[in-house]
């Protein structure tokens, strides 16, 4: 299992860099990602939050089937925007309506390094766009205006503090 890396964490606020190829090594992380993401009852894990600065990010949302995004990039983007509840396993206990676009078309590459290219909507766009950000060194809670961030903040660390 790999440690989750938290809020207050640096590197949590870098951009990872591209993959040039897929080895051995991949594969195993990747294994790691899937059994990390599942041990935190998440939807999706990027490879910052467990420390690996590489563009790599993991998806399994209900009803769909364990995804695997490397060097992935964002095409298209609808102009419909949904509002949902999002949260983090690096953002323990806090969750916030986000605003997104509501589907969106993703280049990336699978576990073998094969391209390929897929249209997502709904709580599937949305994961893959809360992951992608991650890759970019940003939070859902970057994107909350600054008054509802400074108070999930406050709760956040309130909770830190008390264990
Ligand atoms: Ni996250």
């Amino acid at each position: 299992m790999l440690n989750i890396v938290t809020l207050g964490d640096p590197i949590l606020k870098k951009h990872s860099t591209l993959v040039t190829s897929i080895n051995e090594d991949v594969e195993r992380f990747l294994n790691e990602m899937f059994d990390t993401m599942y041990m935190g009852k998440g939807i999706g894990l990027a490879a910052v939050q467990v420390g690996k600065l590489d563009r790599i990010f993991v998806t399994h949302v209900p009803r769909d089937m364990p995804r695997v995004f490397i060097n992935p990039e964002i095409v298209e983007t609808s102009l419909d925007e949904e509002i949902y509840e999002e949260g983090c396993l690096s953002i323990p206990g806090i969750n916030a309506d986000v605003i997104r676009p509501y589907a969106i078309k993703v280049q990336a590459w699978n576990e073998r390094g094969k391209p390929f290219t897929m249209d997502a909507e709904g709580l599937l766009a949305r994961v893959i766009q809360h992951e992608l950000d991650h890759l970019n060194g940003i939070l859902f809670i970057d994107k909350l205006d600054d008054k509802k961030r400074n108070r999930l903040l406050k709760n956040y660390e309130r909770k830190a503090k008390a264990g």
